[in-house]
């Protein structure tokens, strides 16, 4: 397995993943961001993506912090159920965090209650939840979903950054 940076040809074999994932795990959780808009929205450029014998089956972004300029966040991280279990988001996540260990900036995300795989994942990476709340927007059934905010364990310890602070997980 290789991560290198996305890349405008990436894109058809993302979304592909990303309708998948959609299916599965309701990530997105809204239909209609199953699109290439919503996937790139607001990441500055700096993604990542997993390759396993020439398919693309993963991808991790990073954001700069909306509230929070010194900060960045994980964004739109996933990974084709076909391929899951096999390290490939710890792979992505290990690029991220190295990448903000670089800049020196401390890394937070967002995620909803449902995608209970991640929040496993980043526990058992050390992540730690540092609060919640509902989100304004409704899903699909009508219910708002619970957002939890998570902190990289690479942070530094005293820096917290208000709950919701990060990029729209929806
Ligand atoms: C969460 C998600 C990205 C995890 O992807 P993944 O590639 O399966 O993750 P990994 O393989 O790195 O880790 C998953 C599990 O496999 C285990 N694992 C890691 N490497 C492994 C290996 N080489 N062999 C077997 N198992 C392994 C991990 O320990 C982890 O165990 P856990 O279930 O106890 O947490 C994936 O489930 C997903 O796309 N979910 C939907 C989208 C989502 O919720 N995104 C988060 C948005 S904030």
């Amino acid at each position: 397995m290789e991560i290198r940076l996305r890349t405008d040809a990436d894109m058809p074999a993302l979304l592909a993943a990303l309708k998948a994932t959609h299916e599965v795990d309701k990530y997105p959780v809204l239909p209609n961001h199953v699109s290439e808009e919503w996937l790139l929205e607001g990441d500055d450029g700096m993604a990542w993506v997993a390759e396993h014998e020439s398919v693309v089956v993963g991808h991790v972004a990073v954001a700069t912090t909306e509230e929070d300029p010194d900060s960045l966040s994980v964004h739109r991280l996933f990974v084709r159920p076909s391929a899951r279990g096999r390290g490939v988001a710890s792979a992505l996540l290990t690029t991220v965090e190295t990448y903000a260990r670089l800049l020196a900036q401390d890394l937070f995300l967002e995620v909803v209650s449902h995608n209970t795989d991640a929040m496993r994942l980043y526990e058992s990476r050390g992540w730690r939840r540092t609060g919640g709340y509902t989100a304004s927007w409704a899903a699909p059934d009508g219910t708002h979903a619970q957002i939890n905010l998570y902190a990289s364990p690479h942070n530094n310890p005293s820096h917290v950054i208000e709950v919701g602070a990060g990029r729209p997980t929806e």
